[in-house]
């Protein structure tokens, strides 16, 4: 029975999922709360607190989801499919505590960030645990997983200090963005797909070809949060609007305005913001009011879409199962939320 004929629930991110994948999908994630719960669990009071702070202020756990759904090309019930969900998210919610220090933001995930409630020390440390929590479970995972893993949180480390010192003298910025964005963000979203296919049993090349479309849902994934991070109020997307701006974290839309799209009568103020400093609260307000209103804005969705297409391309290449559907639904997801 193909896809699109089966019966039709609405599963998380609003896809238009089978209704037998949609409660596989519910089980797994049940089980992703319960062991990530466990997982943080420690000896010393201060750092389950810290730890269980962001887990229990929910997200959208985006990454174990795509577990789920690539296991589904194997065995979806095979061992290692929900520790290697648990081990994403682990990893993801380390890299958060440690991007709120070095971004110093205030909210995560509609709660104070840890380094605002304690201390950047608390959050430092805090991170540096859970990365020791995901370690211990990816243990039982066998030294392939391990690999992927630390060779993935080398290139997130590495997009995330490409996007510290920024471009060298001559270099193409936008391509360097472009990387960063891959580094820092597709490389764990394309290892949540490869665990999934690989942990299920699934055959080589389907690996391959979800290992590489999810990497590409990943670039989406954060051209669609750099969109918001502009675009969004703090309701939506749970963080302070504008903390790219205010940090000085040139992204699609600012490297769009500082290269000439557009024409309109504020274009040189905003470029003129664009390169000043921004912690001043009343130039901070300007220089988003006005990015806001510009066409770069359609410009970096429009950009969205297109990696969001080339991914779903590739997702096409699959066997057709309800999960593959599922994947293109989170395609449509990632471009939807920036409205
Ligand atoms: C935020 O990730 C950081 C990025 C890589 C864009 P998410 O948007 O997945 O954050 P949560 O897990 O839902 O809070
Ligand atoms: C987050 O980047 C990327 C990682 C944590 C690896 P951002 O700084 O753009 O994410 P948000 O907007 O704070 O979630
Ligand atoms: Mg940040
Ligand atoms: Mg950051």
């Amino acid at each position: 029975m193909s896809s699109a004929s089966a019966e039709q629930a609405t599963g998380p991110f609003g896809l238009p999922i089978d209704a037998s994948l949609a409660a596989d999908v519910r089980v797994g994630l049940d089980s992703v709360e319960r062991v990530l719960l466990e997982a943080v669990q420690s000896e010393d009071p201060l750092l389950t607190q810290a730890s269980k702070h962001l887990v229990e202020a929910g997200g959208k756990r985006f990454r174990p989801m795509l577990v789920l759904l690539a296991a589904q090309f194997g065995d979806p019930a095979a061992p290692g499919v929900v520790p290697a969900a648990v081990v994403v998210e682990l990893t993801h919610l380390a890299t958060l505590y440690h991007d709120d220090v070095m971004d110093e933001a205030p909210v995560r995930r509609g709660q104070p960030s840890a380094n605002s409630r304690w201390t950047n020390t608390v959050a430092i440390l805090t991170g540096d645990y859970l990365f020791a929590r995901a370690s211990d479970l990816l243990a039982d995972l066998g030294p392939e997983a391990v690999r992927i893993q630390a060779r993935a949180f080398a290139r997130l480390v590495r997009g995330q200090i490409q996007e510290t010192v920024g471009p060298a003298g001559g270099a193409d910025p936008l391509k360097h963005y472009l990387q960063v964005m891959a580094d820092k963000t597709g490389s764990l979203i394309a290892v949540s797909g490869q665990f999934g296919a690989l942990l299920s049993g699934a055959d080589q090349r389907i690996v391959d070809t979800v290992t590489s479309a999810c990497e590409k849902i990943g670039v989406a994934f954060q051209l669609s949060d750099d969109i918001l991070d502009i675009a969004s109020e703090a309701e939506q997307s749970g963080k302070t609007p504008g903390t790219d701006l205010r940090e000085g974290i040139r992204t699609l839309p600012m490297h769009h305005v500082l290269a000439g799209v557009g024409s309109g009568p504020d274009d040189a103020r905003l470029r003129e913001l664009l390169v000043a400093d921004l912690t001043d609260d009343d130039l901070h307000a300007e220089a988003l009011r006005l990015l806001r209103a510009h066409p770069a804005m359609d410009r970096a969705r429009a950009d969205l879409r297109g990696w969001a297409e080339d991914a779903r391309d590739e997702l096409l290449t699959l066997p057709d199962i309800p999960a593959r559907a599922a994947l293109v639904g989170l395609c449509d997801y990632v471009v939807s939320r920036t409205g």
